[in-house]
């Protein structure tokens, strides 16, 4: 199994906690985020993929209404109980499994506590999503425990809502699916509006490096939720404009349309608004490349990306600007650009695998002589999607 050393750990700090073994353990990826950005909430198109690190969550039932949740690398424990699952300000970490605790609790009460403890191996603030990973071995390992079935969309939704309710953060549903929705080698290509996704094949000749600079990202700080406000009042705008066709959300505005209805918006939304837009229009031509095998081809659209956010969207900072400017540079390398919310966190590469191990230590070479900080770059593999391990 993979990350098999984390699963053992776990087992091991669980029987020391509570004394027994979990009845359910269930498994989540983080994921990287490969072509569009900040479309989800946008109701437009992403490609991403599942990788290969992620959390475990174990769990057992206990009488009574108590539960206990322990974060298995801190061994921090703290309790609560079934009909008062509130969100903490203190130790934020406990909020996403509430979070989604109380989400499954809306498809069906509790009849008990429980004993929870998760582990997993996702560098935080990286731009990897620990948060949703979290959030979605904690929904499959409780839905398991107290019998709620659901499915893929709604499992996403229920974590979706513990990032806007108990984390404070109005995020799409990018990260849960591609936890819940990756294969191994593949990449996930979701439709915002519809929610549904498939997996695209990139090949053998094509895999990421993730790059990540350690600038903390906090996507709670605001700076996510003031671009999605702008968004929607972009999308508001051209609803009242465009009159051949409905406009709900951004994924209606084509640039052309955007270019001629933009007059009357503050310019710093406008710009904001014609980053999803390209974005969309990337996703698509990208879909067509790499139908096509046109990895060079998709590999433009990603660096295309990162201006657009650099220059459009500004969820870009300095040193996500340094690792693309660097990585354009290297042979072998076919695209870079952010991933994920922005500002910090990671750069994903896309590279051929004969140069993947040459690129990505000039990468990390070159980013410490120009800036005299690290940034670590390890070998991403698209990997399965979350399930139940036990
Ligand atoms: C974060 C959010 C996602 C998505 C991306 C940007 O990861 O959680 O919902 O909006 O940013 O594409």
């Amino acid at each position: 199994m993979e990350n098999q050393a984390v699963y053992d750990d776990l087992m091991e700090k669980f029987k020391a906690a509570f004394g027994r073994d979990p009845e359910v353990v269930a498994y989540a990826p983080g994921r990287i985020e490969v072509l569009g950005n900040h479309t989800d909430y946008n109701e437009g198109y992403v490609f991403s993929a599942a990788i290969d690190c992620g959390t475990f969550f174990a769990a057992c039932k206990q009488p009574g209404p108590e539960c206990r949740l322990v974060a298995g690398d801190l061994m921090r424990e703290v309790n609560f109980t079934i009909d008062k699952v509130e969100p903490s300000q203190t130790d934020t970490w406990q909020n996403y499994v509430k979070g989604t605790f109380a989400g499954l609790q809306e498809l069906k009460p509790a009849d008990s506590g429980f004993c929870g403890m998760f582990l997993g191996n996702i560098p935080l603030g990286a731009g990897l999503s620990s948060s949703a990973a979290l959030e979605m071995c904690t929904g499959l390992a409780l839905a398991k425990l107290y019998g709620i079935v659901t499915d893929q969309v709604t499992m996403a939704k229920i974590g979706q809502k513990a990032e806007h309710n108990y984390a404070g953060c109005k995020c799409g549903l990018l990260d849960q699916i591609s936890s819940l929705a990756g294969k191994p080698g593949m990449l996930v290509k979701t439709d915002f509006r519809s929610i549904e996704f498939e997996n695209v094949d990139m090949g053998r000749d094509a895999c990421f490096l993730m790059c990540n600079t350690k600038v903390k990202h906090r996507l709670v700080d605001g700076g996510y939720d003031r671009l999605r406000a702008n968004c929607e009042a972009a999308a508001a705008h051209f609803a009242k404009r465009i009159t051949s066709h409905p406009v709900t959300a951004l994924r209606d505005v084509a640039m052309t349309e955007w270019a001629l209805y933009k007059d009357g918006l503050d310019e710093a939304v406008a710009n904001c608004a014609a980053h999803p837009i390209g974005e969309d229009e990337r996703v698509l031509l990208g879909a067509r490349w790499l139908e096509e095998g046109d990895l060079a081809g998709f590999g433009r659209l990603m660096f295309d990306s990162h201006e657009s956010s650099r220059v459009l969207f500004k969820n870009s900072c300095e040193e996500l600007d340094l690792v693309v400017d660097i990585a354009k540079k290297i042979p072998g390398v076919l695209g870079a650009r952010l991933s994920g919310g922005g500002f910090g966190g990671s750069v994903v590469v896309l590279v051929g695998p004969r140069d993947a191990e040459t690129a990505a230590a000039a990468i990390a070479n070159a980013y410490r002589a120009r800036c005299g900080k690290e940034c670590e770059v390890s070998l991403i593999r698209p990997s399965a999607g979350a399930r139940l391990v036990k």
